[in-house]
Order: C-alpha cells, then structure tokens, then sequence
C-alpha cells in the first residue's frame, strides 16, 4: 500500500488539507472567513487542543494555519509536533504577536507570519509553501530514486567485478599451472637433449644444435617468466595466500623492474606509520574482508600504472595505514600531474571511485600540473 498522500499530490482530490489551530479568540473565525472569501478549494480541520490537532495530522494535512500564539495549544509546540511527523509541512503563523513572538515563530522554522490586517496575503503565502513543499518533496523523492538506481548500479558493478575476478582466478590458475608445468616439462626435455649430446661438440652439426639447444632453453625461461607475470597479473596469487602486504610488496617490486619512476612502500598501523614494509607494521593489522583487500589492491594497481604510464616522475609512494576503525592508502608521485579540467576520460579513476564508494569509503585525488598526482583512500573499519 502507497503511503498516505497529502491532496494537492493526489489528483482525485485537489482541495487542500488545512489545519486551522485556534486561540479560543476570534482570530481563528477571522481566518476561516478569509480562507472561504479566497475561492480555495479547501477542506478545514479547525482545531483547539493538542490531542485534536495531533489527530486531526493523522491526515496528511497539506499547510497548518495557527492562529494561537501561546494560548490554547501554543502554535510553537504545534510547529514543533507536526513537523516531527511530516518534516517539510508549510506552517504559517497568523494574529498579532509582539515581536519576541514573530523572532520565536521565525526561529522554529515558520514558513510565514501574517498579520490580522493583511489577510489577503494568505493565499499567496499558502500558495508559495505548498508549493515550496511539493518541490522540497519532489526532490526528495528524485533524490530517493537516483540513490536508490546509485546502489542497485554499485550492486551490478560488485556483481560483474565479483564474476570477473573468479573468472581471472580460474584462469589464472590455468595458466600458472598448466601452462606453466608444460613448460617446464619442455624445458627438462631440452635438458635432457643437452644432456645427450654433451661432450660431441667437437662434430660441427652437434655444435650447432647445442648452440640452438642452448637458445631454446632460454627463450624457455623467459616464457615461463611471462606466463608466471601474465598469471600474476590476473590475480596475484600472493594476495589470495599471503594478504594485502605482501601483494603491495610484490606489485612495488615489479613495477620497481620496469624502470621508470622509482617506487617506495610504507606500511603502517596508526602511532608507527611510515616504516618499510619489511619491519612488518602489517602484524598489528586488524584482518580485512577479501573483497576490501582486493580492491585495495586494484587501487594501487591502477594508480601504479597511472604514474607509469602517465607521470613521468621519477618518484612514487604507496602508504598504507591502519588505525582502529581507519584505514588510510595513499599513493602518490612527483611527475607531471594535470588540470582537473583537461584530464582526459578514463576508466581508471572511474573504477577507483566505484571500488571505493562500494565499501562506504572516501577519496580524495590532488593533481596540479608540474607538482605531481596523489590519491587519499579513507575507509572507517567496523
Ligand atoms: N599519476 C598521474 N600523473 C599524470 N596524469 C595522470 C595520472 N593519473 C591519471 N592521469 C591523467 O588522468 C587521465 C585519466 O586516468 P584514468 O586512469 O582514468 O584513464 P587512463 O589511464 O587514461 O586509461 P584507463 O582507462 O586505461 O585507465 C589519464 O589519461 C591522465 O591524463
Ligand atoms: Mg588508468
């Protein structure tokens, strides 16, 4: 069932829900009479006690006028009541107030204060706060939806990322083992040609082959040491085996062999930030999720091949930092940065932000041209 609407929503019924709450004086007859002058179609709940006013709101009014002050049931503890229940509800106040009263009425949020002598201002000011509320509503509901798209999207995205990342892993243990182990049985079976032939290289044809032989075994090397990157690459099985540390370790150390910018890893746990890795900060570490871990992992990943293939610095750093119920990674260099505003479009940063929004994080990225490029990661750790 669709929750209760207020009429002017409701286009089966247009008039307009009015709580009208009365002083007991005769302000309250005043206005009544001035709304029905007005030609508003409107339907009024004309009340003078807070348990009739808080029935009278179990209809979802449209606008409550008060013409009570501090008398009756005081219109600031009406305000306060029907706004507890329906946050954006317009509330005019209307009488003769002394001006301690008006700042009072303005200070608890009242949409308008009319006077008794300007009555004719009241559909317009009613007019304007529905309106402002249909609005304030309108944008709520848009803002409910496009949220609500946000997650069911970032649901997706996890979704595909999860089905992906098994797949890289299944694949990835392919290639490792079974590629790998055939490769290596080819290497043993050169091995053992060369084995054989040792000692012959005296008859011209047998040195030829053991140079070809000698050559085949290291074009045989480095395959298996591009199967073993290639399948490193797809899921680093260190991270699987060993956790977050040692694959930043091992990511840093690769990317450290290719040549350009030189890359630094500090590890830390909150009052010791800032060690080397290798002092083993990581052991006060509180355990991550997997999911956390992998994704920390392809932000540094991608950040990494950012500053490779776009930085042009000579250095880089990797910070990771642990405190109770905070996490902090950092990654960061000294090249060529950019302007926000030329940056060209990529999908790298735009993973990034995904992978980040996902677990609830925050991130920050600083680039200015000619002062390099770093990325903030902030996560609060349950
Ligand atoms: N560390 C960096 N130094 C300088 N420029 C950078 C750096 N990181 C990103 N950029 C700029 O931001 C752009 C967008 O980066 P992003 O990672 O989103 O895409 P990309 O690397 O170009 O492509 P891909 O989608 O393959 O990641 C880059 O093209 C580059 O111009
Ligand atoms: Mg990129």
């Amino acid at each position: 069932m669709s929750p209760a609407q207020p009429a002017h929503e409701n286009p089966a019924h247009a008039a307009l829900h009015i709580i009208l709450l009365d002083d007991g004086a005769d302000r309250a007859t005043d206005i009544e009479g001035a709304l029905a002058s007005f030609h508003i179609d409107f339907q009024l709940s004309r009340v003078d006690r807070r348990i009739h006013f808080l029935s009278a709101l179990a209809d979802p009014p449209d606008a409550v006028i008060s013409a009570s002050i501090a008398g009756g049931y005081p219109g600031l503890d009406a305000l306060r009541a029907a706004r507890a229940l329906y946050p954006e509800l317009p509330f005019i106040f209307c009488g003769t107030p002394t001006d301690a009263e008006a700042v009072a009425a303005w200070r608890a949020g009242a949409d308008d204060y009319i006077f008794l002598d300007e009555l004719d201002r009241m559909p317009a000011a009613l007019e304007r706060a529905v309106a402002r509320r249909i609005m304030r509503a309108r944008n709520a509901r848009r803002a409910e939806e496009i949220e609500g798209l946000n997650r069911e999207l970032l649901q997706l995205v996890r979704h595909v990322d999860g089905v992906r990342d098994e797949e890289k892993k299944r694949l990835a243990r392919e290639i490792h083992d079974q590629l790998g182990q055939e490769l290596t049985a080819h290497k043993l079976g050169l091995y053992w040609i060369q084995r054989e032939l040792a000692g012959r290289e005296d008859a011209p044809l047998f040195r030829r082959v053991l140079d070809k032989l000698s050559e085949l075994i290291d074009l045989n090397s480095t395959t298996i040491a591009t199967v073993r990157s290639i399948a490193h690459q797809m899921r680093p099985v260190v991270l699987d085996e060993m956790g977050l540390v040692p694959a930043l370790e091992s990511l840093v150390r690769d990317f450290n062999r290719q040549g350009g910018a030189l890359c630094g890893l500090r590890v830390g746990s909150g009052k010791d930030a800032g060690q080397d890795a290798n002092q083993d900060a990581s052991d006060n570490f509180a355990p991550l999720s997997p999911a956390l871990e992998t994704d920390l992992f392809r932000i540094a990943q991608e950040a990494l091949t950012n500053i490779g293939r776009h930085s042009k610095g000579q250095h880089a750093y990797i910070q990771l930092t642990q405190s109770p119920g905070d996490l902090l990674l950092e990654i960061g260099d000294d090249g060529v940065g950019y302007a926000t505003e030329d940056r060209p479009f990529g999908l790298g940063l735009i993973g990034i932000r995904e992978r980040i929004r996902a677990h609830g994080g925050q991130i920050e990225i600083d680039s200015t041209p000619g002062r390099g490029t770093s990325i903030r990661v902030r996560m609060q750790l349950d």
